[in-house]
């Protein structure tokens, strides 16, 4: 079974999914860790991110892998720290907006997604890469509290700045964020981790009955 996870950044999608995978038993694949991991690389590389064949010709030679525990991989680097970076998170809707860059990560991202059960989260898993999953959601949240939980995760960046970061991810990321028109809209900005995992794990429960 597939369980697709989309939404805007800060909705919680990692958090819950990461949950949701662990209960479950299914396997985890976070498809923004590997838009990530591909514009860590070519920033490294020196590559224009204004040139998407370039860079899908650097996603098809560098494949992102996950090892079991989870870490984050490309080019022989564990870069499942320096991915989440500031400076990747600005530059990464640079790079996750060519076309032929998402070519590329969407038919890794099935491949990846193939086998077995697995939560999959990212923007475009219930549309694009994965539009026969079984249970698909769409979280939200409202902008100030998803400010706050970036903050969380990103301590060494002041609130202006994060809530400046986060409007125009947003508006970078729009064109990819429209939800599928069977996913289930969680808000959850009011609810806790756990009441969202247990929301999605009735769907799944309800989808297995089936
Ligand atoms: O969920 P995240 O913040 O790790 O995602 C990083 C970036 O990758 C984000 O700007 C949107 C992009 N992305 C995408 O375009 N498609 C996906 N399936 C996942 C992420």
């Amino acid at each position: 079974m597939i369980v697709a996870i989309d939404g805007p950044a800060g909705a919680g999608k990692s958090t819950v999914a990461r949950a949701l995978a662990e209960r479950l038993g299914f396997r985890y694949l976070d498809t923004g860790a590997m838009y990530r991991a591909l514009t860590w690389l070519a920033m490294r590389r020196g590559l224009d991110l204004g040139g998407g064949e370039a860079l899908a010709e650097l996603a098809r030679t560098e494949p992102v892998t996950f090892d079991k525990e989870g870490r984050v991989w490309i080019a022989g680097t564990d870069v499942t720290s320096s991915i989440r970076d500031t400076r990747i998170d600005r530059m990464v809707p640079v790079v996750a907006r060519h076309t032929p860059v998402r070519e590329v990560m969407r038919e890794r991202q099935r491949l990846l997604g193939n086998e077995g059960d697995v939560v999959i989260e990212g923007r475009d898993i219930g549309t694009v890469v994965a539009p026969g999953a079984e249970v698909k959601v769409y979280l939200v949240a409202n902008r100030n509290e998803r400010a706050k939980r970036r903050m969380a995760d990103r301590p060494g960046i002041g609130a202006d700045a994060l809530a400046t970061d986060l409007r125009a991810r947003d508006e970078k990321d729009a064109e990819r964020m429209q939800p599928a028109e069977d996913a289930q809209k969680i808000d959850t900005t009011d609810l806790r981790v756990e009441d969202v995992v247990e929301r999605i794990e009735q769907l799944v429960r309800a989808r297995s009955a089936a």
